[in-house]
């Protein structure tokens, strides 16, 4: 596999990360998406693990884009206007392997919703902490290498002006 980074998560899982076009599943049932409301970064607060980008699982009959902007409208009640692939993950747990795409999405819009379901709906930062590694309010997903890496890429192809 050309181009690949390897780590170890939070919980000592091993995570590989790559940018190619779908490397490790062409189904892939998890996504992640890296959200940006004109200079602010949408989160949405999780009650168990905290603060993280939206995401969730592929339902059937959806592709893994149609999750991800459904995904961001029920945690954060917002519309996403623009949609990016920026690459794939895989987590070997103790309990097998997950596939997860990771997008970049833009936000057009955000409505106020009686209910976010999994979650308590959106939350704005202006910057990603640098040490959020070390924040335990931020969620383990957001405290590996794949949001390093992943924001470095969306900086590069998206927002360097
Ligand atoms: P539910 O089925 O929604 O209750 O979640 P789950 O935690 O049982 O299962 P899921 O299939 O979402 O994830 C399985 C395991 O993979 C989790 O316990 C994590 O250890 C790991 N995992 C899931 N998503 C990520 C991620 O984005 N990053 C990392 N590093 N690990 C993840």
């Amino acid at each position: 596999m050309s181009q690949s980074i390897t780590f170890d998560d939070y919980y000592q899982n091993r995570v590989t990360l790559s940018f190619e076009d779908h490397p490790f599943s062409s189904e892939p049932k998890h996504v992640w998406v890296i959200c940006k409301f004109h200079t602010q970064w949408l989160l949405t607060q999780h009650p168990r693990r905290g603060l993280e980008f939206p995401g969730g699982k592929v339902e059937d009959g959806e592709t893994p884009e149609m999750a991800a902007i459904r995904e961001v409208d029920e945690e954060t009640g917002a519309k996403v206007s623009d949609i990016h692939y920026i690459g794939q993950y895989k987590v070997e747990g103790k309990n097998g392997t997950i596939v997860k795409n990771v997008y970049y999405a833009t936000i057009s819009d955000i409505r106020l919703k009686m209910d976010y379901l999994e979650t308590e709906g959106p939350y704005f930062i202006q910057n990603i902490p640098q040490h959020i590694k070390k924040l335990n309010h931020y969620s383990f997903m957001m405290r590996d290498d794949v949001l390093t890496y992943c924001l470095k890429r969306i900086k590069k192809l998206y927002l360097s002006s």
